[in-house]
């Protein structure tokens, strides 16, 4: 007999519904923040949180370095797939890290190091612009791009090339970005050097940070103004991943499998506590109240939830195990509260997969998770890894699961043991930039957020009210009995809908 069975089917995001609560001028969507807890931090620090509750998912077809820094850009977190070598996650997390927005404090070269050896420091760190300092770091001149040509320049000194400190305009002591900006705007250039006064280098502040940083004030940074950085790990090299990930400066560590309630996850984050414990862990994946205590008493400072549900697994199918993401949401949300109540922690949830509409966001964030990680949504985006293809007229990008034969011979580590796969590979329609797509999702989340009475992810947390729709119902909700216009259509034909 087995030992338990649940006659009560799960259910997923689609079933449910939201109910209007009291909608004031708190609540209006210009006045709804969308901030949220990343992971537990026992400092409340600044870094660990998000401005819109979305992340990318750690998939090969999703989330590489330029998704990693648009949606940091845009208030979000890219979570790096580990299904690759580790110099090469390590080099993602690193370009995330020197795309600063502000303050960058780059590797210095000396007057002696000959331009093909710095030309090498720029392939390895991304950056194009050096400052030249002696051995107690002050300040000499700057090298960038366009003072040298590699080819013929390759054995020159550093001296030999370099604007020196007299030609170029510098400020002392500056903390003030406008400040900077001022500058910089005064004396035509593009970077600025910040000395303190004796000399000595700080930072260098270029213009085109600054402009970033101006058109996105929900930028997600860590202390020194960079973009936070998320890298995925798997529990099989994690020793040596961890290590390269922590040298180039990652924020969060997240372990990436199907499934999160085992004794590996439990060995993982404890020699990462053991060894970086500084570093957050979001572990997962989990479906069960049991799985959460177990991860989160190893000292998972977040979860993952949901199995099953992607829009490219097929878990389901070949083992028979996973749940519904709303029930498994809303149970999991439960141990979380009782948590809190238990030890003050609170331990955010990230609802994951399946989720394919701004409205079943919206209910994941009702029944309580702090914030959604999709994967197809985001490989349609001009900044996933991919290239786009043309089929049938239509702009298309390839997505492929984790667990797909694509992916496989990468990720060995997750599903090696396996003989079987657990993901598809397909194509997903081609959508444009992010930026342009989460104005509207975020307004429509917004939005229903200000028909139920909430002007913050908390508030919403506390008070959404929803119901479980019939099947009907569902069919009821969308457009039915009319002939759609050829521009409501996706097809682009005019359709009667039948009723
Ligand atoms: P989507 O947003 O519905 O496309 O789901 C993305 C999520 O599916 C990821 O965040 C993973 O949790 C999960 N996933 C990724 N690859 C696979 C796979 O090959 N099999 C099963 N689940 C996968």
């Amino acid at each position: 007999m087995a030992k338990k069975i649940i006659n009560e089917p799960s259910r997923t995001l689609m079933e449910y519904r939201l109910l209007p609560g009291l909608s004031t001028m708190q609540t209006a969507p210009e006045n709804i923040s969308l901030r949220t807890p990343l992971v537990y931090s026992a400092k409340q620090e600044k870094k660990y949180y998000l401005n819109i509750p979305l992340v990318s998912a750690a998939m090969q077809s999703v989330s590489g370095a330029k998704m990693g820094i648009e949606l940091a850009k845009l208030g979000g977190a890219a979570f790096i797939y580990s299904s690759q070598t580790i110099e090469s996650q390590a080099d993602m997390i690193r370009k995330i890290k020197n795309h600063k927005a502000g303050f960058v404090k780059p590797k210095a070269v000396k007057l002696n190091m000959t331009i093909a050896e710095m030309y090498r420091i720029r392939k390895e760190t991304g950056h194009s612009t050096f400052p030249v300092v002696n051995d107690e770091n002050i300040f000499l001149g700057l090298i960038s791009k366009w003072d040298y040509d590699i080819s013929l320049h390759g054995k020159f000194k550093v001296k030999d090339r370099m604007i020196s400190k007299e030609n170029i305009e510098v400020g002392v002591n500056i903390s003030d970005l406008k400040e900077a900006n001022n500058i910089l705007l005064e004396s035509h250039k593009s970077v600025l050097p910040i000395l303190d006064e004796t000399g000595k280098l700080l930072y260098l502040v270029f213009r085109k940070d600054i402009n970033d940083h101006l058109n996105n004030p929900l930028e997600v940074h860590d202390e020194k103004k960079r973009l936070l950085a998320v890298a995925s790990i798997n529990t099989h090299d994690y020793q040596e991943r961890v290590h390269e990930l922590i040298k180039a400066e990652v924020d969060v560590i997240a372990i990436d499998s199907s499934d999160g309630f085992t004794v590996y996850q439990k060995e993982t984050i404890e020699w990462i506590k053991d060894n970086f414990p500084e570093i957050p862990i979001i572990a997962g994946n989990i479906i069960t109240q049991e799985g959460f205590r177990y991860l989160v008493e190893a000292g998972a400072a977040a979860v993952k939830v949901g199995m099953g549900g992607g829009s490219i697994c097929i878990t389901q199918e070949q083992k028979g195990t996973g749940r519904g993401l709303a029930t498994t949401i809303f149970d999991i949300v439960k141990s979380r509260d009782e948590y809190f109540k238990e030890t003050g922690k609170y331990i955010p949830v990230a609802a994951d997969g399946g989720v394919t509409s701004t409205k079943d966001i919206t209910i994941a964030l009702a029944l309580g998770a702090d914030y959604v990680m999709m994967g197809r949504y985001f490989a349609r985006m001009e900044e996933s890894p991919t290239e786009k293809i043309v089929v049938n007229n239509r702009v298309m990008k390839p997505y492929w699961g984790e667990g797909s034969n694509r992916a496989r011979e990468w990720i060995n580590k997750r599903y090696n043991q396996s003989k079987f796969v657990e993901g598809v590979e397909g194509l997903v329609e081609y959508a444009g930039h992010i930026r342009d797509n989460l104005d509207e999702t975020l307004a429509k989340i917004k939005s229903s957020m200000s028909t139920c009475g909430a002007s913050n992810l908390e508030e919403f947390h506390k008070t959404a009210e929803l119901e479980l729709v019939s099947a009907l119902s569902i069919r009821e909700g969308k457009a039915h009995d009319i002939y759609l216009s050829a521009e409501s259509n996706e097809a682009g034909e005019d359709v009667k809908i039948e009723n």
